[in-house]
């Protein structure tokens, strides 16, 4: 969703600005902006555009220094349509000021008004505006006239951000102090780059990369006051507090394509490797068993839980189901699974030896974060599955396990998924081996998942085929996609992956449930992608493909060995290595991520920006 840069320093700032605002791109926009100042120029300069980080890159005077002070935004549209007079930054009274945001201010309608009573005038239907013009109204009342100071304009912030209902990353530049950015924070986060001389601030760590190695996180209810020597933190309730430094990942580096032509296929790619950062360290072949570092609760606790609870959005919740299934075979614990935007909203009654999940790439998505709170705030142990480190639900949790993925940049999750299950299955083997599961079966589970990396290896080697299904299939309108047990979930994320960046319309069911509905879909225009492989269900899946079948439907099936009753019925066949069934959503989800990436070229689509999306999800 938006993303938020800005610069103070020595340096030309338009530079790190257009770098940062690029490197932010993943994360969906459709408009963006920036604003700078210089000390030898009395005003602001802005230049939006309702388009792309490449067009406003043209927009600026090539080679002109513009200022050494900026800020940047992209804008993904909320309040307002995707125009270039609603793109931030937006000024502050007659241009005294100039503020971007990231999240969403609630009570924007009534503050308008009042201000509007004042005098303000408005030229956008942003909620952001309204925060523009609220700072300067109060800088401008601490003025009363005089000289303007640095505290006016701390102040100002403070005091308008006490007014705000809703959430909130903002970064501010005044017209009167051409060195000084002021940022503030709640529930949308900001992170300030420590240079030298120089200081960066972003909305996550990508722009950073190659920038500042030191970062300081701010934290709600937190406003810093950022010049190029120093950065001093404020605290709504603490008043000062110490900037907490850390470094700058490595994780975070490896922000470009290296060859491949999208994001989003470098990281299908990528997954035998992001696999194995999943694993390493945490299985324990002495005691058949997993081990995490960071679930802060001891094995006697994690013995008393009586029910677990997995939430998520989107592919995350996916991750949730099949969790749901591998922990409750390997571990025999219930489980239950929530939509994060249903929870959060919801009254489960739940006992105190109810422990909860958050599932999340980002660690951003506003949703699954509410949802997190409501039950740390109900007495719940909550715990994030997360890969971004340092990430806003990272901070809220009481404890969880990092994807260690690697950024994922494309919009469609890819490679998080695949280590969200990873983490899955060893989570399940941990509970498991503090309750029933032998040692020998405890062992299996770690062959297995230690092949696994190779294994996948072995998946992505269906790519040609997969191209050529990809030509034959790209222009049908709607698809399905079916599977069973472990492979219903794996069928859903199927389905999202290519109505997400091909805009087919795709649904995923249980198998057996075509025949209560969705088989009336069937036609010889709509394709149904099957997977089948061996395992307990396999001759029910068989059936339900006969039924697609039977009513001319084109059949895609993914099996796991060769299969001559398969391949007499269905048109294609994508065979994918064969592993325990708790494992097949691992496999069989790269033919399935590789599908719809070729349809989407074929149609195309811009496969790592897909229209409307996001890749944090910061809104509700
Ligand atoms: C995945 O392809 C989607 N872009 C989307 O459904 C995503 O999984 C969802 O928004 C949740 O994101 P998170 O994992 O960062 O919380």
């Amino acid at each position: 969703m938006c993303g938020i840069v800005g610069y103070t320093g020595n340096n030309d700032a338009c530079a790190f600005l257009i770098t940062g605002l690029q490197r932010l791109e993943y994360r969906g926009y459709d408009s963006a902006g920036i604003a700078t100042l210089s000390s030898d120029s009395p005003r602001i300069q802005t230049t939006k555009v309702a388009g792309r980080v490449a067009q406003l890159e043209s927009a600026l005077a090539a080679g002109t220094i513009r200022g050494r002070l900026g800020i940047g935004h992209t804008r993904w549209a909320t309040h307002g349509a995707a125009t270039e007079i609603n793109a931030h930054p937006h000024s502050g009274g007659r241009s005294v000021l100039s503020l971007v945001h990231n999240g969403v201010i609630e009570n924007y309608e009534s503050l308008k008004t009042d201000l509007q009573a004042k005098g303000f005038e408005f030229v956008s239907q942003t909620d952001t505006e309204v925060i523009a013009h609220l700072v300067a109204d109060h800088y401008a009342q601490l003025q009363a006239g005089g000289e303007p100071t640095v505290e006016h304009c701390v102040e100002a912030v403070q005091t308008a951000v006490s007014q705000l209902r809703g959430t909130y990353g903002l970064l501010v530049m005044f017209r009167d102090f051409p060195d000084l950015l002021i940022a503030a924070r709640c529930g949308s986060p900001l992170v300030i780059g420590v240079g030298k001389g120089e200081q960066f601030v972003a909305s996550d760590t990508s722009p950073l990369v190659g920038f500042a190695d030191r970062i300081v996180y701010l934290a709600d209810h937190q406003v810093a006051v950022i010049r190029p020597e120093s950065i001093q933190v404020l605290h709504r309730d603490q008043g000062r507090v110490r900037p907490d430094v850390h470094v700058l990942s490595s994780d975070s580096v490896d922000v470009n394509m290296e060859g491949f032509n999208h994001f989003m296929l470098k990281e299908i790619y990528e997954q035998p490797q992001s696999i194995q950062n999943a694993l390493r360290g945490r299985l324990d072949r002495d005691n058949a068993t997993a081990k995490f570092g960071g679930l802060n609760l001891t094995p006697q606790q994690l013995r008393g839980v009586q029910r677990i609870v997995l939430t998520g959005c989107g592919t995350s919740w996916h991750s949730a189901l099949v969790g749901e299934y591998l922990i409750e075979e390997l571990a025999r614990v219930p489980v239950e699974v929530e939509y994060a935007s249903e929870l959060r909203y919801r009254n489960p009654p739940t006992d105190h030896a109810t422990i909860v999940f958050g599932i999340t790439q980002s660690g951003e998505t506003a949703d699954t974060l509410a949802a997190l709170r409501e039950m740390k705030r109900k007495g719940h142990h909550t715990l994030a599955i997360c890969n971004v480190i340092g990430s806003s639900i990272a901070q809220a949790a009481d404890g969880g396990i990092y994807l260690h993925a690697g950024p994922e940049i494309g919009v469609a999750s890819t490679k998080a998924f695949t280590s969200q299950l990873t983490v899955l299955t060893m989570l399940a083997l941990y509970f498991g081996r503090l309750r029933h599961l032998s040692f020998e079966a405890g062992q299996r589970v770690i062959e297995q998942l230690e092949r696994l990396p190779h294994l996948v290896e072995q998946a992505l080697a269906c790519h040609d085929q997969v191209k050529e299904i990809a030509a034959h299939y790209h222009t049908a309108n709607n698809f399905l996609y079916l599977g069973r047990k472990f492979n219903f979930p794996t069928a859903l994320e199927g389905a999202l992956k290519l109505k997400e960046i091909s805009y087919i319309h795709a649904e995923g069911y249980p198998a057996a449930e075509m025949k209560h509905g969705p088989i009336a879909l069937v036609d010889e225009h709509t394709p149904s992608v099957f997977i089948v492989p061996q395992g307990t269900v396999y001759e029910k899946v068989l059936s339900n493909l006969q039924e697609v079948k039977a009513r001319g439907g084109p059949v895609i099936a993914i099996v796991d060995h060769d299969d001559p009753q398969v391949a007499r019925l269905a048109d294609n066949v994508i065979r994918i290595p064969q592993v325990e069934d708790f494992l097949q959503p691992i496999v069989a989800s790269i033919p399935l991520q590789l599908l719809s990436y070729e349809i989407a070229l074929l149609r195309g689509c811009d496969v790592d920006k897909p229209r409307n999306l996001a890749k944090s999800v910061t809104v509700e």
